[in-house]
């Protein structure tokens, strides 16, 4: 029988676990042993009582790596750490380096983050979706936190308060779970993304939809594609005359492979009122979608608007965040596993884009 073991998130802020002791069951149904490092689950409030009662071993991290078959992860865990053999799953952001690392060491690697979006059959695997979805929920709640009066149209014996106008940039996964959160908060929303497929999206969750001139930027698989400048300075010059009418902005706008689309310029902030926020969520270090935004820095600027860069948002809701991760990954191994053993086929599609390092066969 194969040993998983579910070890302790060591980056900083970190606070998911890839698998939740509800989830334990399912693995050791599925033929495996399970091992907790210690406190692995701590941070996203899931005691080691929680994964004793479940049937799990906790064990220290020394003894997870020396016995474990398969590590799951959330982030990746330092190649040194995995022993030749090991067959690890995680968001592993592969990039060349850390391949030839993860080669070097004699390691199979699955990275849920290369889940394709296009196969049905991937769609319980699909990491980067439900964490996606975990962040658009959060930038939401957070800019509403922030906004500092109402987001509904409220009536009271104390007067009248209009509902604030949100407006959210970008319709993907993010963008359509902040557009439907906001609207639960009654806020009045309006959606705006590049490609046309996601007006019909942005509808069907009850919000207006922005129309801009310059639409029409489908690529390849269903993302975005790349403007030149000409386009992304008519974007700007557009977007920048309908901010200074909203409330709240929420940014989610991203190009695979790119740094992410420049959409609010500081001559856009400008036009906000005081009290006013914007949340981005595309904030990275190489920039975000708002002018001088930096991840998990809240600036507020000389004219009294909130400009709040996103940083790992799913990490600060750990619990539901790790427990939709946990489901991706036991739909995962559901699928490379029989009878608790490894299943490695190169003719499947999902595992020919999904396993990263040492595919028997495969192009990795
Ligand atoms: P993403 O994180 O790459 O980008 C977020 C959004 O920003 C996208 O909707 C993109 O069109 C938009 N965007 C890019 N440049 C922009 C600009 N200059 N101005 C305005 N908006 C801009 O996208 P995500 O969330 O990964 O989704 C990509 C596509 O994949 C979507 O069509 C989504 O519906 C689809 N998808 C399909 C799934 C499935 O069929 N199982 C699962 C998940 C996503």
């Amino acid at each position: 029988m194969r040993r998983i073991g579910i070890v302790k998130e060591s980056a900083p802020g970190e606070r998911r676990v890839a698998i939740t002791p509800d989830s334990v069951a399912h693995l050791r149904a599925a033929g495996l042993e399970v091992l907790v490092e210690t406190r692995a689950g701590e941070a996203a409030f899931f005691p080691d009582s929680m994964y004793g009662q479940a049937g799990a071993e906790i064990v220290d991290a020394d003894e997870l790596y020396a016995r474990a078959d398969i590590v799951a992860c959330v982030d990746r865990p330092p190649a040194a750490r995995l022993r030749p053999g090991t067959f690890v799953v995680g968001l592993l952001r592969p990039d060349p380096a850390y391949l030839a690392e993860l080669a070097a060491r004699g390691v199979t690697a699955a990275s849920l983050d290369r889940v394709p979006r296009t196969i049905s059959a991937a769609q319980p695997m699909d990491a980067v979706t439900s964490q996606e979805n975990v962040a658009g929920y959060r930038a939401a709640v957070v800019a509403a936190h922030a906004y500092e009066r109402f987001f509904p149209l409220l009536v009271t014996a104390a007067g009248t308060a209009r509902p604030a106008k949100v407006l959210v940039l970008g319709a993907g996964v993010a963008g359509l779970a902040a557009i439907g959160t906001a609207r639960r908060l009654g806020a009045v929303v309006t959606g705006y993304d590049v490609r046309p497929a996601a007006r019909e999206e942005i509808a069907s969750l009850g919000a207006n939809v922005l129309d801009l001139h310059g639409e029409g930027g489908e690529g390849e698989g269903g993302y975005a594609r790349a403007q030149t400048d000409e386009q992304q300075q008519a974007e700007q010059d557009e977007l920048a005359a309908q901010i200074g009418r909203q409330d709240v902005v929420i940014t989610t706008a991203r190009v695979p492979g790119r740094r992410p689309p420049l959409l609010v310029t500081e001559a856009a902030v400008k036009q906000l009122r005081p009290g006013s926020v914007i949340v981005d969520l595309a904030a990275g270090p190489l920039g975000g979608n708002v002018e001088g935004s930096r991840p998990d820095e809240t600036v507020v600027t000389g004219d009294g608007v909130t400009v709040i860069g996103a940083g790992n948002l799913p990490a600060t809701m750990p619990a539901a965040a790790s427990t939709a991760y946990a489901h991706n990954v036991r739909a995962f191994l559901g699928h490379v596993l029989r009878d608790g053993e490894l299943a490695l086929d190169p003719a499947d599609e999902i595992q020919r884009a999904v396993i990263v390092a040492g595919l028997p066969g495969g192009a990795a």
